[in-house]
């Protein structure tokens, strides 16, 4: 049977140690996780099983193997000692007799985006953010559709638009709306990004403008955020009544408080889809059964098509790359699960609520 590996790490530190190691998770506070997860080797979580191909039937099998690092330890480490960690893992991967590997969350960001990595390792390595980027730029059509925004007339914004899965989006999205706002921090590589959308997506591109100013996303009925902030950066105050907001980033971009104060915007997780067969992952990673991250689903499916190929590595995401991926995950049985909102499914009624809602908010007093 094909095999892979995925490396996970611990986001929200006290939550995510807890779920593997409940009397560590309790005891110890967030900063002393930080501190010893320095010290701690890979670690074993668990065996992925009854991965089915729809196009196929061929059936995969593989493991979930976590990085100590949280998010917070990877930035404050030299970068040379975090790859080491993860190149680490990755041996730890290969001992398993995993044929490729993904790279989780922040394990990707840091760096070259695995370049350094797949070059330490004897089996392939992928991000997972071709597949990403496919899936969040669904998410938020799929959401303007549900929430009556028509997307030719549409304002949109992407927080986070110099990243590496920020500008893949951004270029797709360019082609759906009518104005596109790019936030970033720096002036120039949002000016070079700019021209560079402006080519590649001519004639059909909206009209794009760049923003360092992240309150600027209150112009926008939909905001996709991807940011690798390690605090939340948008918050309740932000945004207008009605918009949408997909939010890729781990950890979230979107600040919890928001959840409870606008009861007049969607927030939605950027990234869950539906996989094929009986999958039990054998570990509880906080999603319903059968669902995963759109970046673990991109390994799965590698593994399906017997691609064992560097596929998504380095900061430049090609589009093409993130086309194939979506027609090949689509082909077996990859879906766009339904809609998540910090940690809980979303339902028809919330939504229905929702724009009633914003149609309040909007109606002048
Ligand atoms: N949901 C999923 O399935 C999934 C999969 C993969 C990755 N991710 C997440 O996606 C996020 C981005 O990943 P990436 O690989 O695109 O990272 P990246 O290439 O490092 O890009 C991050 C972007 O965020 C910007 N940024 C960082 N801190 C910021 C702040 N405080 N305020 C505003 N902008 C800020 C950076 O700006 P500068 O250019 O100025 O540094 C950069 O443009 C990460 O949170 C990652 O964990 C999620």
């Amino acid at each position: 049977m094909d095999t892979f590996a995925f490396i996970i790490h611990p986001i929200d530190p006290k939550r995510d140690v807890s779920r593997k190691y409940p009397l560590l998770g309790r005891m110890l506070t967030e900063r002393q996780i930080d501190f010893f997860s320095t010290f701690f080797p890979p670690v074993y979580i668990s065996e992925i099983t009854g991965i089915v191909s729809q196009a196929s039937g061929k059936e995969i099998k593989g493991w979930f193997i976590a990085c100590p690092y949280t998010p917070r330890r990877m930035l404050e480490l030299p970068e040379r000692t975090v790859y080491r960690k993860i190149i680490e893992t990755g041996h730890f991967a290969e001992r398993l007799g995993a044929q490729i590997l993904g790279l989780g969350a922040y394990t990707s960001v840091i760096g070259d985006a695995g370049l350094t990595v797949a070059r330490a390792l004897e089996i392939p390595v992928t991000t997972g953010d071709s597949y990403t980027v496919a899936v969040a730029v669904e998410a938020v059509r799929e959401a303007a559709r549900r929430m009556d925004i028509p997307l030719r007339q549409a304002t949109a914004a992407v927080v986070g638009a110099t990243g590496a899965i920020g500008r893949v989006c951004a270029e797709l999205l360019a082609g759906d709306v009518a104005e596109l706002i790019l936030i970033g921090r720096r002036e120039e590589k949002l000016v070079a990004l700019r021209d560079h959308i402006q080519t590649v997506t001519a004639p059909r591109c909206a009209t794009l403008r760049v923003s360092t100013r992240v309150d600027d996303i209150a112009e926008a009925q939909l905001i996709l955020t991807v940011t690798s902030a390690v605090q939340a950066i948008i918050h309740p105050e932000q945004l207008q009544p009605g918009s949408v907001v997909c939010d890729v980033a781990r950890p979230r971009d979107v600040a919890a408080t928001v959840a409870a104060a606008r009861q007049d915007v969607l927030v939605i997780d950027g990234g869950m889809v539906d996989v094929p067969g009986e999958v039990d992952f054998h570990f509880d990673f906080g999603f319903p059964p059968r669902k995963a991250y759109a970046c673990m689903a991109e390994t799965m499916v590698l593994a399906l098509e017997g691609r064992f190929e560097d596929y998504t590595v380095g900061k430049e995401i090609s589009r093409s790359r993130v086309e194939e991926i979506a027609r090949l995950a689509a082909r077996h049985g990859f879906r766009l699960s339904g809609f998540r909102s910090f940690e809980r499914a979303v339902t028809e009624e919330q939504i229905e609520r929702v724009r009633q809602n914003a149609r309040r908010a909007a109606r002048p007093s």
